[in-house]
């Protein structure tokens, strides 16, 4: 490659993004993110779970459109009016129990959804798209830790809605040239993740009963793992990921290595808030994975480092800036 074409290639590989999902727990941290490497950041979000307080649209480079995915004209205008490099689609039902209550609901939004956002990139010549996709595609797997070639065999509809996402993802890198990366979230936590429904994640649950000196409920016997990883360190790998220019489809998880029981992550909460929590027993939730903990060699591979954040160190962030702050 010549300097000229290597320098339109950087120049290329920089530009605006657009976030759908973007008032959401990890949309609103990959704004804050995008904001500190300056690159300008659009969200999109219908503002169904994410709330419109979480966008920091006290940053010039920061603005915000209301609508829905599936809304294909919608989707559609704000590509084409705000021109972004790179799409990073975020916007789902994200709860695995919620998946199974109501799996219409879930191929809408995960599947119709995911469609729809790449119709758009196609029509809108956008050609780097990310998407959020998740460790439920893999089910219970045989051998831990779990790598990009463990099989894939969803228990809930979220997993295979998330998986048939891949495939999209992949039809759409082969057949029009988009660079599409996929990225496998384990378990996130931090701040922003709103702990109100019964549908929140673990951690934001647990947070916010201990802060209301509530017990903690444990579905199952605790002995179940995750592999939880700080939502700092998620949105620096969708920026990275978003950076990327070759062309083709690629998967990798986003994950620590670390694998936490829910015993000890409530183990590791007694000690952020300094006394032994309340802790209640409840049957095992339908869908629900056993044990759960990610391998980083490809990420590592394809991003040169991988997330580093302790669950204690997570936590204590968490309690400092938003439980203890308020
Ligand atoms: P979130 O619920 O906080 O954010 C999702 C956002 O999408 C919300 O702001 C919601 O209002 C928006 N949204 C939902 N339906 C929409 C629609 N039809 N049109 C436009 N916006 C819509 O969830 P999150 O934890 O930030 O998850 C973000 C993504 O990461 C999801 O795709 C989720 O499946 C994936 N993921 C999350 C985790 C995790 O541990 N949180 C793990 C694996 C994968
Ligand atoms: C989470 C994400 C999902 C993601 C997946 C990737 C949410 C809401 N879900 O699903 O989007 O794709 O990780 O691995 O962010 N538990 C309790 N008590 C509670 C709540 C949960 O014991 O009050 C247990 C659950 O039974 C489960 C574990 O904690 O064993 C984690 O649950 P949860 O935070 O809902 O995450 P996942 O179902 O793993």
């Amino acid at each position: 490659m010549d300097d000229l074409a290597a320098r339109q290639q950087r120049e290329n590989s920089k530009g605006g993004i657009l976030v759908t999902g973007a008032a959401g727990f990890i949309g609103s941290s990959l704004l804050r993110e995008a904001a500190d490497r300056s690159v300008t950041a659009v969200g999109f979000d219908n503002l169904s779970n994410g709330k419109a307080r979480n966008i920091p649209l006290s940053n010039p480079r920061v603005k915000f459109v209301e609508g829905d995915v599936r809304d294909a004209e919608a989707i559609r205008k704000a590509v084409a009016d705000h021109r972004p490099s790179a799409i990073i689609h975020l916007a789902a039902l994200v709860s695995v129990p919620r998946s199974i209550d109501d799996p219409d609901l879930n191929f809408s939004l995960n599947l119709d959804g995911t469609h729809q956002v790449l119709e758009a990139a196609r029509i809108g010549g956008i050609k780097r798209v990310v998407f959020a996709s998740s460790a439920a595609v893999y089910g219970n797997t045989a051998t831990l830790p779990i790598s990009e070639d463990s099989p894939t065999r969803p228990l809930s509809p979220y997993g295979a809605a998330k998986l048939a996402g891949e495939n999209l993802l992949c039809a759409y890198a082969n057949s029009y040239g988009i660079s599409a990366t996929a990225l496998r979230f384990f378990n996130v936590f931090g701040p922003r993740q709103d702990p109100t429904s019964p549908y929140s994640g673990v951690i934001s649950i647990f947070a916010d009963r201990l802060a209301a000196g509530e017990p903690l409920t444990v579905y199952g016997d605790g002995r179940q793992t995750r592999d939880f990883v700080s939502v700092g360190d998620v949105a620096r790998c969708l920026a990275d990921a978003a950076e990327i220019v070759d062309p083709g489809f690629r998967v990798v998880n986003v994950c620590t290595g670390r694998a936490t029981s829910v015993c000890e992550l409530i183990d590791a909460l007694g000690e952020v808030v300094g006394r032994r929590p309340e802790v209640r027993f409840e049957p095992s939730r339908g869908g629900d994975i056993q044990d759960s903990v990610g391998s980083v060699t490809a990420l590592e591979k394809l991003l040169g480092w991988s997330p580093s954040t302790s669950v204690s160190d997570g936590l204590r962030q968490l309690f400092r800036e938003q439980v203890f702050a308020v």
